[in-house]
């Protein structure tokens, strides 16, 4: 049975026994940052089995594409060194949602394998959870599973997605490969090597797990089970290893093709083949290489793949292109696979291109290194530099000494890892302002998100960096409120300004930023003064504030287009907010086409039109993200955090929703118009927009209609026609230009047959010097010819007098170029007319500028060739 025929047959017996087709999810679980990938077929019923989300069905099925590198099932590690892990694999499962348990979870297995895949029982080892004597008695006494193959294991059989999440006791079955290869069974001294498999998982779900480590009951008991479509693919070919199935021998064969290498068992060939599958499948699922987070683990799954191609002998870029391998056999099931081809092509590529660079001056720093090595362990320094310097993920070193039989001194790493962190902590210390002199008690109460003027204490006065009591008439300094209207710095948004007030005191505010809890306004004391304890009234400039704002909700909408139009790759990495305009920072790997920049912003000025409300919501991190709050992998936040939703809401959700503490409009509409005005790349695989939104860009379609307006005028044409005129006028421009030029010439050849009449002679030779008003350097060097045709024997110089400058030729028949050099005679000249020239002794070209010299200049030539012929 092929892969595809055994997925089939899965997914269609649990569709005769009730249960939903369900579509694989993507590899990057939906606002689950807890998890790095989606490891299991149960990932995308997580809310499901905790009773938060439900469903339309109680039974479910799926093959769900998986990755395990990282995070609490972690298989990177033993790709290539066993017959069965993968990075990326394929798990069948089926699961029901409270309504069937054990026993017929149990009785589906059984019967799918035994009858419709009609493995041998005799085959098969089954095992349970060490307290489950449910389970057990089922199997033993109802299946009838012989006791010779049946074991009770403890830890092995208790599964859980994460450190968190749901979890249970399992029930797992083996398939017995058979007394040729080495392994004992499960639970017995030799269950890790290859003999018995485990081919499916049989989970009954009954707890969740909190971050405190404790567990709590489900709702209600479910199941959730999970084959490997690889493992299984195995036991029905006849074959013992995953890499000698269908599948993954057409991807053996093309890695080797691609490599120069023929054997299929080669260990560095099934890394490549593995890895080839992971990385284009977190690529088509919008994951990039970069150096945090999921980006990280893709870009070590990419070196770890290129190594071993290296390691094969094989020293050009090679990986991408064995994504053609791979979609044909895996796009038919997988169609965004073939979708997104090319830009999975283009990133292997480029991470490739960069890793090149280093990897063979990082492998000869190695292998020197362990040249004269002493003992079994890599020292951690080492380590370091080769992550630091070379691009080589520490596990990536670390295949590198297995394959050795060595160890890496990870102690050593991380003191490295942390000396470094430590030097750039101390860099970073110069660029820290006086908040080390200043102490304050308390917050500030931020009141901006309803008001833009408010009455405040003042609690601190801040001058030159230290703490004083009052502020004196035309001094400089920060002041701090107990409550303000104004909006310090952060997340993008620059801080706001304004007025502080009392009386005829008044501090201008020219910028607003944080100091812990606090919020500085920084400004200058125009009149009066001010002292500890003075209540003012704090003022926005509220037109100021309102652009930005303007600026602010754009830049989510932004955001959002983005992520719609180029894919969920978009990451946000920075963004500048102020009153005149907003800047994106984002991660995509090439330049955003016009296309698309027009796609995005039609997509974020529908959303404006649409004028919906702007929603804002203060809640739990857990409940934003339950509404589809981006957040950022990894990111730690507080305890209650602000959601802002915006644009309009369907069935996939709001259009934007994000997790922001600033300030915006209250309705889309409020923007009024967004005009990107720039696209730029700012590093490698991030890229920067730059937009204007409201009357900044009404001002920008008025300039531009105002320019229109004038060439329109000028060109006596209508707005409309004036791509075709200015074609016309191109065309009809080159036309006259090259008329111009064979005029010239003519006008100059024409003129030459007097010319010859004004040379004279010097000692019996012929010289010429005359001026040729209009002809360009070309034409003056032709004519220069022809005079040295007619006169025969003779030396020439020719000026062509210009609005600024003189062009100047000289040239000298071969006769004589013995007894004088032309580059000496336009020296001269040239040099006359204030300029500089030079070439061969027959022919010299240069120019000069003092145009009133030249009548001088040209008299003065017999003279000089007198006195210079030799
Ligand atoms: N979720 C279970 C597993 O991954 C079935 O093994």
């Amino acid at each position: 049975m092929k892969s595809a025929q055994i997925r089939e047959a899965f997914l269609k017996y649990f569709e005769e026994q009730g249960h939903t087709r369900v579509a694989s999810s993507s590899l990057v679980p939906g606002n689950d940052p807890t998890l790095l990938f989606t490891n299991a077929g149960m990932v995308q019923f997580k809310d499901t089995f905790l009773g938060q989300d439900s469903r339309p069905y109680v039974r479910a099925t799926s093959s769900q594409r998986c990755v395990r590198a990282g995070g609490k099932h972690n298989d990177l590690e033993n790709v290539g060194y066993t017959a069965r892990h993968h990075t990326f694999f394929e798990m069948l499962g089926n699961f029901s949602f409270g309504d069937y348990f054990k026993r017929e979870a149990i009785r589906f297995a059984w019967q799918f394998l035994t009858e419709v895949l009609q493995l041998p029982a005799e085959r098969l080892w089954v095992t349970v959870h060490i307290s489950d004597d449910e389970a057990a008695d089922i199997w033993l006494k109802e299946v009838g599973v012989s006791a010779d193959r049946f074991s009770r294991l403890d830890e092995d059989n208790f599964w859980q997605m994460g450190d968190t999440g749901p979890c249970g006791p399992s029930s797992e079955i083996f398939y017995d490969h058979g007394e040729d290869v080495p392994g004992g069974p499960p639970g017995s001294e030799n269950d890790d090597l290859d003999r018995y498999i485990e081919i499916w998982n049989l989970v009954f779900m009954q707890f969740e797990r909190s971050a405190d480590g404790e567990l709590h009951p489900l709702p209600k008991p479910s199941v959730d089970t999970g084959m490997g479509l690889e493992r299984i693919a195995a036991v029905m070919q006849g074959v013992h290893s995953n890499y000698e199935i269908d599948l993954f021998q057409a991807l053996l064969k093309a890695a080797g093709e691609v490599v120069g290498c023929t054997d299929t068992e080669e260990k560095s060939l099934r890394v490549i083949a593995d890895h080839i599958r992971s990385c284009s499948f977190l690529i088509a699922d919008g994951v990039m290489p970069s150096n945090e987070g999921r980006g990280f683990v893709l870009r070590r799954i990419i070196r770890r793949a290129v190594r071993h191609g290296h390691k094969l002998g094989h020293q050009e870029i090679f990986f991408h292109k064995l994504v053609a391998a791979l979609v044909e056999q895996m796009g038919e099931a997988y169609p965004e696979l073939r979708e997104k081809q090319s830009i999975i092509e283009g990133a292997l590529r480029k991470e490739e291109e960069q890793f090149a660079k280093t990897l063979d001056k990082g492998l000869a720093l190695l292998d020197d290194a362990l040249e004269s090595l002493e003992g079994t362990e890599v020292p951690g320094e080492l380590v370091f530099t080769l992550h630091d310097t070379y691009g080589f993920p520490t596990d990536l070193t670390q295949d590198i000494a297995r394959e050795r039989g060595l160890t890496l001194d990870m102690a050593g790493y991380e003191e490295a890892m942390n000396a470094q962190r430590e030097r750039a902590r101390a860099a970073g210390k110069f660029k820290q302002d006086y908040s080390g002199n200043i102490e304050l008690e308390g917050t500030t109460e931020f009141l901006g998100y309803d008001n833009t003027d408010a009455a405040g204490k003042v609690l601190a006065i801040i001058k030159d960096g230290e703490q004083v009591d009052r502020l004196e008439e035309g001094e400089s300094g920060a002041i701090v409120l107990d409550r303000t209207p104004f909006y310090a710095e952060s997340g993008g948004q620059v801080g706001d300004s304004g007025y502080l007030q009392a009386g005829d005191t008044r501090f201008e505010v020219s910028d607003c930023t944080k100091l812990g809890g606090h919020h500085l306004h920084q400004g200058k004391l125009l009149a009066g003064s001010i002292a500890l304890g003075d209540q003012v009234v704090a003022e926005v400039a509220g037109d100021v504030r309102q652009s930005t704002a303007l600026n602010h909700s754009a830049t989510h909408l932004l955001h959002a287009a983005l992520r719609k139009v180029l894919g969920e790759h978009v990451t946000q990495k920075g963004s500048l907010v102020d009153s005149e305009r907003l800047r994106f920072d984002f991660s995509h790997p090439e330049a955003v086409t016009a296309k698309q920049l027009r796609a995005i912003e039609a997509l974020v000025n529908n959303q404006i039109r649409a004028n919906t409300a702007v929603e804002t919501e203060e809640t739990d991190i857990e409940t934003a993200k339950a509404k589809g709050a981006m957040a950022l992998f990894g990111e730690k936040y507080g305890d209650t955090v602000r959601v802002l939703s915006m644009g309009e809401r369907s069935d996939a959700g709001t259009f934007s929703v994000e997790l922001c503490g600033g300030t915006h409009v209250a309705r889309t509409g409020d923007i009024g118009l967004l005009r990107i005005v720039g696209e730029s790349g700012i590093a490698s695989g991030q890229r920067r927009i730059e937009a204007v939104t409201g009357a900044h860009a009404l001002a920008m379609f008025d300039q531009a209609q105002q320019r229109l307006d004038h060439a329109s005028a000028l060109l006596k044409a209508r707005p409309e026609n004036l791509g075709d005129k200015v074609e016309q006028l191109l065309a009809s421009n080159r036309k006259l230009e090259k008329e111009l030029a064979q005029l010239k010439t003519r006008l100059a050849s024409g003129a030459g047959g007097d010319l010859t009449s004004q040379a004279v002679e010097v000692d019996g030779v012929k010289v010429l010097a005359a001026s040729i008003d209009g002809a360009d350097p070309k034409s003056l060097r032709d004519l220069a010819d022809q005079m040295k045709n007619k006169l025969g024997s003779g030396i020439v110089l020719l000026a062509a007098p210009g609005e600024e400058k003189v062009a100047l030729i000289a040239a000298v028949t071969k006769d004589l170029t013995g007894r004088l050099a032309a580059g000496d005679l336009m020296r001269f000249a040239a040099g006359e007319l204030g300029g500089k020239g030079g070439g061969r002794p027959d022919m010299a070209q240069g120019g000069g500028t003092d145009l009133q010299a030249l009548p001088g200049v040209l008299k003065s030539v017999p003279e000089w060739v007198k006195s210079n012929i030799k």
